[in-house]
């Protein structure tokens, strides 16, 4: 399309230039997508760009940054900054090459050592001997970073701790009056942000879940023994440090409280969760209550109906449409239903219900447009069925991103 004659093509092809432009002489970062999720870039070379993208996100600094790449050929000069010849001496270590020739250009960041003379800006890789890489496989982003000639730096271009943006409607609700330019190219077909993987360490390490499967990983040569580097868990206490520093921060959470079923969870004890939250203390009870539930596999549509059978007798009115979120291409669209419940005696509620499909790829898709439509929406709490970690290859990383999120886990 880059050289289309079509109005859409052209537009994009002069967004990309106005973009790579302002990468280049700006030090106010750029939102644009990925396969992932949206990311807030930065030309990853030059000091004031970077820092920029930190105050835009208001994120900590010690929280290294992942460098975004067009070709092996970038990532070379890179590990040879003082090198002149086409052939670098110093090579990507031969353990990535099964998962290069695999999953990249994708969803996959791998560490390598930043060399001494480093082009990068110091506040990439915040103080770490390392850097981490990907080559997206968003056509969109290889070109923008092709332009721009430069490496970019970017992580997710949400504000710290909030759900990460897999539209560009999220970016511009996060950091609207903070950067200038957002390149909108739909909704993420991915959803959840890439795989982290430490091939230096020995054994080779997973330091984050994403959109390459750890058995996906585990099938590659060398990569047998691979281990889990990451804790699930929404903090760590002061225990372990985490191996990738930006797993030790509150993560993925909407305002609303969280509270995340376990797969297997059974049904009852859900519906009296729900019903003696909605009843309690923590919710006010001069406006009327307002609920989210997030149903993947197995909860039947009437857990948001009918929270339990006293209710399906005093449900005030039927479910109801109420949005479906980003209309540019429906990729990542949540469809919602609104359902008037009454409780108790003038006590009534309004139930959110998003069903996120069966399937791990559409759940992964979906996951934080859901949580951010349901803040939109004012919901007190967000109840979530979760799957099972090792079902599928986003699996794991989708719960990840759950459990960071959830306020509350309730086991099986
Ligand atoms: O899919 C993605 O990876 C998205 C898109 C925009 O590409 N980016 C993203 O970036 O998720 P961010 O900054 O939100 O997450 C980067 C993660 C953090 O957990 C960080 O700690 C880890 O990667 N990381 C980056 N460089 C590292 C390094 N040198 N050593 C260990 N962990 C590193
Ligand atoms: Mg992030």
């Amino acid at each position: 399309w880059w050289a289309d004659e079509n109005s859409k093509g052209t537009a994009e092809a002069s967004a990309v230039i106005e973009a790579s432009e302002a990468l280049r002489s700006s030090d106010i970062p750029v939102g644009f997508p990925t396969e992932t999720v949206y990311g807030l870039g930065a030309d990853a070379t030059r000091s004031a760009a970077v820092q920029g993208i930190y105050k835009a996100k208001k994120r900590p600094s010690d929280n290294p940054l992942i460098i975004h790449v067009d070709s092996i050929e970038m990532i070379n000069r890179l590990l040879n900054p003082t090198t002149t010849t086409t052939t670098p001496s110093t090579k990507i270590p031969a353990i990535y090459e099964p998962l290069i020739s695999r999953f990249w250009p994708g969803p996959l960041t791998i560490l390598l050592p930043n060399p001494p003379g480093s082009l990068l800006a110091k506040e990439v890789t915040a103080n770490l001997p390392t850097f981490g890489v990907r080559m997206p496989s968003s056509a969109f982003a290889r070109l923008l970073i092709h332009v721009t000639d430069r490496p970019l730096a970017a992580p997710s271009a949400n504000a710290s701790t909030k759900p990460s943006p897999t539209t560009a409607q999220h970016v511009y609700h996060d950091l609207k009056g903070r950067i200038n330019l957002i390149l909108d190219g739909g909704a993420c077909g991915v959803g959840v942000e890439s795989t982290v993987v430490d091939g230096l360490s020995s054994p080779p390490a997973i330091l984050r879940p994403g959109g390459i499967g750890i058995e996906e990983i585990r099938a590659c040569p060398g990569w047998e023994n691979v281990q889990v580097g990451y804790h699930d868990s929404a903090l760590q206490h002061g225990k372990e440090a985490p191996r990738a520093p930006g797993m030790k921060y509150r993560h993925y959470s909407p305002k609303a409280r969280v509270i995340l079923f376990e797969a297997g969870s059974d049904l009852p004890s859900i519906t009296g969760r729900v019903k003696q939250d909605l009843l309690g203390t923590g919710f006010s009870t001069e406006t009327r209550r307002k609920i989210g539930i997030v149903r993947t596999r197995k909860w039947p549509v009437t857990i948001a109906l009918t929270p339990d059978a006293e209710l399906a007798q005093s449900a005030e009115s039927q479910s109801q449409e109420v949005l479906a979120e980003d209309e540019s291409n429906g990729v990542s669209a949540v469809r919602i239903r609104e359902v008037s419940v009454l409780l108790e005696e003038g006590i009534g509620a309004t139930v959110y219900d998003i069903d996120l499909g069966s399937e791990a790829e559409a759940i992964a898709r979906g996951l934080f447009a859901a949580l951010r439509s349901l803040d939109e929406l004012n919901v007190d709490a967000i109840y979530i069925e979760g799957i099972r970690d090792d079902e599928g290859d986003l699996a794991a990383a989708v719960m990840n991103r759950i459990r960071k999120a959830a306020e509350v886990s309730v086991a099986i």
